[in-house]
């Protein structure tokens, strides 16, 4: 290490240690690519994400707010833990402060090795200028229909008496209406599309360090991606895939090498986040009948249901932490990043930084006076030129379920309420949710 880089702080070996424990343990055991569900369940019971808030806060204290190197099984890597340079490294050039780590690569290259996730250079450029066209276009043109296929296939889906809610059902019926809006109607039962998808997904989850099954991995990508290409080659117009055909393409773009991506943002935004907002709500009653006002409402644009998702994933963020690597040396408080130094965002913890005045705390209202969208501590999308492009079509589909659930049901909470009496638990497991629902038209 040069004399340049040696003003960057460094954690001891014990820091390193313990935030490997608390922190990036945790994460590699949850899942990054997808969660394990007895992992994750494990991990809320120890509240793991308390306890690395509680370290980096420790670490911010000691280090006089600044980022610091932490050493890593991979070795080392720059914890930003101010917010100033959370806000350069994300707003900064992605040539620069690159979204494709080697982690990235390892964990999302056996499903999609072509998405714009995983581009560099020109590349990214014009497949990020396609994602854009597409999931900016459909948040607005497919909103209606998002409306109705999400009220089709969640049609009496929690059953039309008072229960326990049963989540694979409804995760069931959320899976199907994805489909149909990626793919197509044609692709409703095509449910070898998303069981290859996340046969793959576990494969990544890994990051390289498990065992090399690549002939395996092959065929169930070609698998995939054939099913992919099917859907594709005859689009239905009120899809994204018809939305794909229509939208700016070169030679490089590769449209059926970016729907994995959609597919798993979308099941992901189904299996985990949708049933911690229904449970804020349940704890909630004066939001939960606001939500409910839009969800019953013709039209409208159900702003204060969106705020709720998304201070939903303040609170508990769907992508958990952010990786970037450095390209080029690159000057940082008079010293020099090298080329190769890998970055590391805990959006979880930032996301309930204390400064935060309702860090642990439903506050919905945030997301409507602005003040959740100016704070850099608040990124459950990222921000700058990585940020999501798929993050105003993830709130027309959250508020399209939801509000299909909200029209049909009450829900109430089985055992303790997430509501505002006490702080929100820092670490969640969507799987285990205990919720009761009660048909409002019996
Ligand atoms: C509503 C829930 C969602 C959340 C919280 C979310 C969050 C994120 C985050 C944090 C990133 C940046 C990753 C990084 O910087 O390393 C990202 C990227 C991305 N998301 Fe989302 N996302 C959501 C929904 C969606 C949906 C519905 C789609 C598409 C159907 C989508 C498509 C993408 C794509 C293509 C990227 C890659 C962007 C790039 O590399 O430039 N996301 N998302």
């Amino acid at each position: 290490m040069g004399r340049q880089t040696s003003e960057t702080p460094r954690a001891t070996g014990l820091e390193s240690l313990a935030f490997a424990l608390l922190y990036s343990l945790p994460e590699f055991a949850r899942g990054i690519v997808v969660p394990r569900p007895s992992m994750t369940r494990l991990l809320a019971r120890l509240d793991t994400q308390a306890a690395a808030q509680r370290f980096c806060l420790r670490l911010r204290v000691r280090y006089g707010g600044r980022s610091l190197y932490v050493r890593g099984p991979r070795g080392k890597v720059l914890l930003l833990l101010s917010q100033g340079d959370v806000e350069r490294v994300l707003a900064g050039s992605d040539s620069v402060f690159s979204l494709r780590t080697e982690e990235k690569w390892h964990g999302f290259s056996p499903f999609q090795p072509d998405s714009l996730l995983l581009s560099q250079g020109e590349q990214r450029g014009d497949r990020r200028r396609f994602n854009e066209a597409v999931l900016g276009g459909a948040a607005h043109v497919l909103a209606r229909r998002i409306d109705q296929v999400m009220t089709e296939e969640l049609d009496g889906i929690l059953g039309r008496r008072q229960a326990p809610v049963d989540w694979e059902r409804l995760r069931g019926g959320y899976d199907r209406a994805t489909l149909r809006l990626v793919l197509g109607d044609a692709a409703r039962d095509d449910v070898q599309v998303l069981s290859t998808l996340n046969a793959l997904r576990h494969q990544g989850n890994w990051l390289g360090l498990g065992p090399r099954r690549r002939g395996r991995a092959r065929r169930l990508r070609l698998a995939m991606t054939a099913g992919i290409e099917r859907h594709l080659e005859a689009p239905a117009g009120d899809s994204l895939a018809g939305l794909a055909a229509a939208a700016p393409q070169s030679a490089r773009t590769c449209p059926a090498g970016q729907v994995p991506h959609w597919l798993l943002a979308l099941t992901g935004l189904g299996s985990t986040v949708i049933g911690p907002t229904l449970a804020l709500l349940a704890g909630h009653p004066e939001h939960c009948e606001r939500a409910r006002a839009e969800a019953c409402a013709t039209g409208g644009e159900r702003r204060h249901l969106r705020a709720c998702l998304h201070e939903s994933l303040r609170l508990w963020p769907l992508v958990a932490t952010l990786p970037r690597v450095v390209t080029e040396p690159t000057g940082w408080h008079g010293a020099t990043l090298p080329a190769g130094t890998d970055l590391m965002i805990p959006v979880a913890v930032h996301n309930r930084n204390p400064q935060i005045g309702y860090a642990d705390a439903f506050t919905p209202q945030a997301w409507l006076d602005g003040r959740a969208a100016a704070d850099w501590w608040i990124i459950p999308f990222s921000a700058g030129p990585g940020r999501c492009p798929g993050s105003d079509l993830g709130g027309t589909v959250g508020t399209a379920v939801l509000a299909a659930l909200l029209r049909q049901y009450d829900f109430f909470p089985d055992g303790p309420a997430l509501g505002p009496d006490r702080p929100l638990p820092k670490t969640l497991d969507p799987f285990s949710l205990r919720l009761n629902v009660v048909p409002r038209i019996l």
